[in-house]
């Protein structure tokens, strides 16, 4: 018998394709992320699961799959959405999709850096209305980022590639990280302490995975750090945030805007960051570009297959402990 894999939403054809060859595939419900209850009916007795960043796979679900179950493939890198522990006390493979989308998002990092700082929320939004008068000398004034500094927080693969591009722009570039990195260096890059960058920089973009040390690392103190000419950029996880204290130094204005690709809680976003002139919210597209999002369905894909094969994959995300059975 072939061997079953529950993919929790469809994912590009090509990954599709890759599993179809060598197994049964069934999907959960399209268009939306199933819940944890969902999830755990339909995992017991599948050999493998594929999921999104935003499926929670938490112990019950893995618990609900384990007697079956060898590997749980993330279709995206980041993995705060998995149970890491209970995956590998229940002997499952945890992967996900690294490299791949650096690119991508690092790009949508950089695009709301011009977002922000060139008002172009505003500026569309005068263009689509029909109230714009003609070029003016004083309309829409955003502010250079030539030559701004640039602060980086997370010394990652996708932190690197923003900090590549910001180089590319002619930007200072600081960043923070616990460890020094030499792609980082090489750049040019200066690391420094939180406290610092947060004083310095024009730009600040978030890079870090979410985690019990990140979860509130840029909260109310750290936001009166900034200047009030400072740009907040998050395509990282919500949650690295603290969104209240976020609202409310966008309200009294002690930073000058931000520009969001993700939220505490998605897929809601708070009506103040929506209404909030200063900032650009962006549904969750980091990694969303057509080649990006089909090289990720390969590598979910490879990642499984290896796994049922009995291989080691690619890209492994925990050491499962030997399985009782
Ligand atoms: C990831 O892969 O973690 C991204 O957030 C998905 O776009």
């Amino acid at each position: 018998m072939p061997p079953t894999i529950h993919v929790t939403q469809p994912i590009p054809e090509n990954g599709l394709n890759l599993l179809r060859a060598e197994a049964n595939v069934i999907f959960g419900p399209a268009g939306r992320s199933p819940t944890s209850a969902e999830l755990a009916d339909r995992v017991a007795g599948v050999d493998a699961v594929l999921c999104f960043v935003a499926d929670p796979i938490d112990a019950n679900v893995l618990a609900a799959a384990a007697r079956t179950c060898r590997v749980v493939a993330n279709y995206g890198v980041g993995v705060d959405n998995i149970d890491l522990d209970a995956a590998t006390r229940l002997g499952i493979q945890v992967t996900n999709t690294p490299d791949v989308l650096t690119d991508a998002t690092a790009d949508l990092a950089f695009a709301l850096i011009l977002a922000v700082a060139r008002d172009l929320k505003g500026a569309a939004l005068l263009a689509a209305g029909g109230a714009w008068t003609g070029i003016a000398p004083t309309l829409i004034f955003g502010c250079d980022v030539a030559g701004k500094t640039l602060g980086i927080v997370g010394g990652g693969r996708i932190g690197t590639a923003v900090a590549r591009r910001g180089r590319g722009f002619d930007m200072p570039v600081l960043y923070t990280s616990r460890t020094e990195k030499p792609a980082l260096t090489q750049l040019g890059a200066r690391r420094i302490p939180l406290d610092e960058l947060l004083a310095l920089a024009d730009f600040i973009s978030l890079h870090v995975s979410l985690n019990m040390d990140t979860r509130g690392l840029i909260g109310r103190s750290e936001l009166a750090r900034m200047k009030p000419t400072a740009f907040l950029i998050n395509t990282s996880r919500g949650a690295v945030v603290d969104e209240p204290a976020l609202i409310a130094a966008l309200h009294a204005r002690t930073i000058a805007g931000a520009g969001l690709d993700v939220y505490a809680n998605e897929p809601r976003i708070p009506r103040e960051l929506l209404e909030s002139p200063n900032v650009v919210c962006l549904p969750h597209i980091g990694s969303a570009t057509r080649e990006t999002r089909a090289r990720m369905a390969e590598v979910a894909a490879c990642n499984v297959l290896a796994c049922l094969r009995g291989d080691v994959p690619p890209n492994p995300v925990n050491r499962p402990m030997p399985r009782q059975h």
